[in-house]
Parts: C-alpha cells; structure tokens; sequence
C-alpha cells in the first residue's frame, strides 16, 4: 500500500513537471519573394539553424511568396505580434522612417559591395534603430541586388521612358525618379507584378535578377536594360517588445543563428545576380540590353537631380556617408 501511495506521487510530480514544461516559442517569419531567391534561402537557414540549435525552445515558421502577408501589411501586423520577423526592401519603411529612403536615390551606389561598406558602416549600422520610436528594431541587412529596369520596348535612353508605366515599390523617392524621366510611377505591391505585366496594364518595373527571374517578370518584358540604377536590399526587422522580452539565452541564440543566415543569404545574392541574369539571357524570352557609358550617363542625368528633392528628409550626413561607401581606399 505504501509502495502504491509513493508510486502515485512519483507519478503525480512526473505529470506536474510535464504539465508545466514551456511551449516553444513560435516565431512566424513572413516574406514575399520565392524560396529560391536570397531572402528565401536566407529565412530557410535561419529556421534550420534555430531549430537544430534550440528546438525545443523555438520553432520558425517561414511564409514565403506573401502567403502569411504583403510587405503592405507585414509591420502593422508585426506591431499586432501577428508576425515576428519579416525582411522588408529598404523601399517599404516609408510609413515609419524617411531615413531608409537614402537607399532608394537613383545611382547613388557605384555596386553591391559599397552598398555592404555603407550599411557596415557607422551611419548605415545606426539606421538599424532609426525606427525604434515606432517599436520596430532593425537586427541587420540583407542583399539582393542591384536594380535593372524592365519594358516592353527597349530602354536606351530616358526618352524611350516616357509615358510609359512602371510598377514601383512604395517608395516616393522611386516615383520621382521615373517622373524624372517622364514615364508614370504606380505603386503596387510585388505579388501582383506579374500579372499586372502579362495583362499590359503597366509597361515595365524595375528590379533585381533573382526577382525578375524567379517571379518570372522576364517571359512577359521583351527587354530588359542592364541599368544597375539602384538597390534592392532588405531590412531584417521585429518588433522592439518582442525582441526585449525575449530570455537572454534564446535572444543570444537568435542573433548568432540570424547572422549566418545572413552571410549565407548574401552570398545566395552574389551568386544569383549572375546566374539568374544568365538563365533569362539563354532563355531568349527577354533581350538583356548593355549601355554605352554615353546612355548610362544620360539616365544619371536625368535621375540624379532627385536627391535634392529628398536631402531634407534623408539627412546630408547620410547621403554623404553613403557616397564615401563607394571609395574603396
Ligand atoms: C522583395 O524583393 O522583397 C520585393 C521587391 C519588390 O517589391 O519589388
């Protein structure tokens, strides 16, 4: 009888202890692009990397291709806590910073890697916190690319530009540099791209190889010009409630798995900005167009002037650090 009784007890903390065993924490991640792109690797190693460390602490979920949320709808929500961690472009913040908008200036950047020296730097690595009043915490940067731009007619020169219209991301920055150039911005988000293409309801968008190759902007733009006019990079954000209330051990772990996924994603980006242009050159859908230095030179005339417009807003300190970032010393 007494062995039963000290049986049941053990039995009885056994079940207690299980009972009150944490759940693991859920972090949702929501993208837009496709899987295999460098944002799509990229959130697919963090969860591999979080999940093989500290399963049974936290589990990620990724939703790619806008299945959870558009990058329109992404930060309300991630303020709501509906979602934990997205990666936005740089394009998207508008709403909660105008310092991000400096990413956007039309040939601000020579290439990718002043891009990386930019946001490594300082000034680049402070715009992290830029939006903290509004609860939304920065926790790196990711590549993509640099941007080219798109049509149903050859692009040579600005004027074969105008009157034509290109989808763009919401960024007021992007709709005055196609104003610049006489053609008709129309913000829309990116999963609705293609079809806007197909159906001829725009002309042309403008973005990087891996985007116009695994959405497959290219079999609908007969021509795509070779402009390296911009950037398309992400911001890797969460809310600054959820981060802080996170426990020490799990945030720690967090941050390291989330730095190599980073590196990983980046390289992903290096790798794809040449093999996706060179998939959709041999596909023979689209016409990948090479500027003389005269044409290219004509659209940074043409687009350039837009900085002053936004100099107010982005700050000079950081137009300038930026283009310090393209001096390789
Ligand atoms: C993305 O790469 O996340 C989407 C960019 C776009 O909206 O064009």
């Amino acid at each position: 009888m007494r062995i039963f009784a000290a049986a049941a007890a053990v039995l009885a903390v056994t079940i207690a202890s299980a009972d009150v065993r944490a759940d693991p924490i859920v972090i949702k991640f929501s993208h837009v692009v496709a899987e295999n792109t460098p944002k799509g690797q990229m959130a697919n190693k963090f969860k591999e990397l979080v999940e093989s460390r500290m399963g049974d602490k936290v589990k990620v979920d990724v939703f790619p291709n806008s299945q959870l949320f558009g990058d329109n709808k992404v930060l309300e929500a991630m303020l709501l806590g509906d979602v934990q961690i997205a990666a936005p472009s740089l394009s998207k913040f508008k709403k909660y910073t105008k310092k991000l908008q400096v990413f956007d200036l039309p040939f601000l950047f020579t290439d990718i890697e002043a891009v990386d020296r930019f946001q490594n730097s300082p000034k680049g690595q402070e715009l992290l916190r830029s939006m903290e009043d509004k609860g939304l915490l920065g926790l790196g940067y990711l590549h993509n690319g640099m941007k080219q731009m798109s049509a149903r007619r050859p692009l040579k020169t600005p004027k074969d530009a105008k009157g034509l219209k290109f989808r763009i991301q919401t960024s007021d920055v992007l709709a005055a540099q196609f104003k610049a150039v006489k053609a008709i911005p129309v913000k829309k988000p990116f999963s609705e791209v293609f079809t806007l293409l197909q159906t001829k309801a725009i002309d042309g968008q403008e973005n990087t190889w891996s985007n116009i190759y695994s959405k497959k902007f290219f079999e609908v733009q007969a021509h795509i010009t070779e402009s390296n006019h911009g950037v398309i990079d992400y911001l890797i954000v969460t809310s600054s409630e959820f981060w802080t209330d996170l426990p020490a051990d799990v945030r720690g772990g967090v941050e390291k798995a989330m730095a190599e996924a980073i590196a990983h994603g980046n390289q992903v980006a290096l790798d794809k900005a040449v093999e996706d242009r060179q998939k959709i050159i041999d596909s023979g859908r689209s016409k990948v167009i090479e500027l003389t230095p005269e044409q290219r030179q004509k659209w940074v005339d043409s687009m350039k002037p837009v900085w002053g417009k936004f100099q107010k807003e982005i700050g000079k300190d950081l137009i300038d650090a930026a283009l310090a970032a393209n001096e390789t010393s």
